[in-house]
């Protein structure tokens, strides 16, 4: 079983690959979260892998939340992959005193933070999207015979990231007041369909964001007009396309 949380893709694309490689079913976070259930992991689960993006170097909101509901048989081999835009701090140490593991990776991909970032070059995002490919036929067969692997990249000030900045992230940076459409907004509703966490309505035609909000960007990066911003943080950004940068074959 590999469950997977994706805002814009990467997990997902990672997830999707990695169970077609060790012959696990690829299931979506976000479809429990949207019907408010939690699965029942049959007693004879071998391994159970997660994949989520980190945001701000801890685990987003949501997936915490599913993995403290979900009851994984104590024999079960548990991995976690996570991909980032360079790095994840302690963010799966953190997790993993809560959470034990017996593996983890982090792999990167193009980033999706564009209030603070820009987004990557598309030369660079290409050479991430190609890696993270390589990487996988490696990271499936260690998870097949269940090795105890710890490839995690922490980056520079580790400690100061997740036990610092995340909360600071958490508890002034998300916030939904930025938010606008421009009168390119065409009310097709995808933002509202896409949101992971169920945080836009539209009213009367235009999207409006509530505080289940994670800062995700699906929303913007998914509009199929670039209706959406960030206030000023995301002006002249463009939008990440996941599509841009795999083919088809693959
Ligand atoms: C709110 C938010 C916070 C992020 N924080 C980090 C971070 O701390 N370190 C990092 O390397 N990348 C960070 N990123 C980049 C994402 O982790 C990365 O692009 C990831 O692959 C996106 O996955 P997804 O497309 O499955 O949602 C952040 C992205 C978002 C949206």
């Amino acid at each position: 079983m590999l469950f997977y949380f994706s805002a814009t893709g990467n997990s997902q694309w990672i997830a999707l690959q990695l169970a077609s490689l060790t012959g696990d079913e690829a299931c979506s976070i976000t479809d429990f979260i949207k019907n408010k259930s939690v699965p029942a992991l049959p007693t004879g689960t071998a391994r159970v892998g997660f994949v989520f993006p980190i945001h701000s170097w801890y685990v987003p909101a949501p997936v915490l939340q599913f993995l403290s509901q979900l009851a994984i048989p104590a024999s079960a081999y548990r991995y976690a992959i996570c991909t980032c835009g360079d790095d994840v701090g302690k963010g799966l140490s953190r997790l993993s005193r809560h959470f034990p593991l017996d593996a983890a990776w982090s792999i990167q991909m193009p980033n999706t933070y564009v209030p603070m970032f820009k987004l990557d070059p598309p030369a660079l995002a290409q050479q991430k999207v190609e890696t993270a490919q390589q990487q996988l036929p490696r990271i499936a067969s260690a998870v097949k015979r269940k090795e105890h692997v710890w490839e995690v990249h922490e980056g520079s000030w580790p400690w100061c990231k997740t036990y610092v900045v995340y909360p600071l992230f958490k508890n002034f940076c998300i916030s939904i007041k930025a938010f606008q459409t421009d009168d390119t907004c065409i009310s097709c509703g995808r933002c509202e369909q896409h949101c992971p966490v169920s945080a836009i309505r539209l009213v009367n035609g235009h999207p409006t964001w509530n505080n289940a909000c994670i800062h995700c960007m699906a929303c913007l990066h998914g509009c199929p007009t670039h209706a959406i911003c960030y206030g000023k943080g995301t002006k002249g950004k463009g939008q990440y396309h996941l599509e841009d940068y795999i083919n088809d074959e693959r």
